[in-house]
């Protein structure tokens, strides 16, 4: 099965998307994480584009279970969501209609506990629209936007390029994109020769960001980076504490 598509997997995102932050961290006495962490399905939003309640449109690129697509709606826009995978849309669709989703929150091997988690307040689920697709090939009638977000996506394609090629027709002039990534490329979702950076070409290491730039440049002007740190708990004593970039481009 996919990676994806697994129970285990929609139920890390639901919880790293939706819960609270006594069911995200551990309670272990004496156990401190890594400050800043939490919520970064918003921060990915607010500490990236600032937005003010406002109108217009969002696109949210691999989208997943689905948080940053509401936010955007509770920002007062329109906000399509678009992922990959049927099992993470049919979550955030549940979410979006019933309001509320039961997960799992792994322990420890075999051990489980049940969870409730819910849509946050004023997300005005009209404004929202998810559509199970391929951020390689979105949707020709898809529309053009204000706001274009992937968060975390371009490590897991299988051709990132392919998918940074249609952000200029997607993107409208004046309007921005938001592209974070830990930056983890890996062999089994991205082959190598298609790595955006993270290698060295004539023993110059090529970073990511250099990639992003000669590509999406001179329709797009990068106009900030910040680090956006975030962490996904696997279970009780196992945690992915990860950095990602965070870039912010601005449609010409
Ligand atoms: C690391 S997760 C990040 C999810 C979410 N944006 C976040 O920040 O929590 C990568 C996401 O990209 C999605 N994805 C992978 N390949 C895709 C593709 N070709 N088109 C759309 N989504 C894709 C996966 O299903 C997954 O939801």
């Amino acid at each position: 099965m996919a990676y994806y598509e697994t129970d285990k997997i929609v139920a890390e995102y639901l919880l790293f998307h939706y819960g609270t932050s006594a069911e995200q961290l551990s309670s272990f006495t004496g156990v401190i994480h890594p400050p800043g962490v939490l919520n970064f399905p918003v921060r990915c939003i607010t500490e990236t584009l600032g937005l003010s309640p406002s109108g217009g449109c969002a696109l949210d690129l691999g989208c997943a279970v689905g948080r940053s697509t509401f936010e955007f709606a509770r920002l007062g826009m329109e906000a399509v969501g678009i992922d990959f995978s049927l099992s993470f849309i049919q979550a955030a669709e549940r979410l979006r209609i019933e309001g509320f989703i039961k997960t799992k929150r792994l322990i420890e091997g075999d051990i489980e506990e049940e969870i409730t988690v819910r849509l946050p307040e004023g997300v005005p689920t009209d404004r929202v629209r998810f559509i199970q697709g391929d951020a390689m090939q979105p949707p020709a009638d898809i529309g053009v936007f204000d706001a274009v977000l992937m968060a975390n996506l371009i490590d897991r394609l299988s051709d990132p390029l392919r998918c940074l090629r249609h952000l200029p027709s997607l993107v409208k002039p004046g309007g921005k994109l938001v592209i974070t990534s830990p930056y983890t490329w890996l062999d089994e979702f991205t082959p190598r020769e298609k790595w955006l950076g993270g290698f060295y070409r004539n023993n110059t290491p090529v970073h990511t960001l250099d990639g992003l730039r000669n590509t999406l440049q001179p329709a797009f002007e990068c106009v900030k980076v910040v680090n956006l740190p975030f962490m996904i708990r696997e279970h009780a004593r196992k945690y992915q504490w990860s950095v990602a970039e965070a870039s912010v481009w601005l449609r010409r």
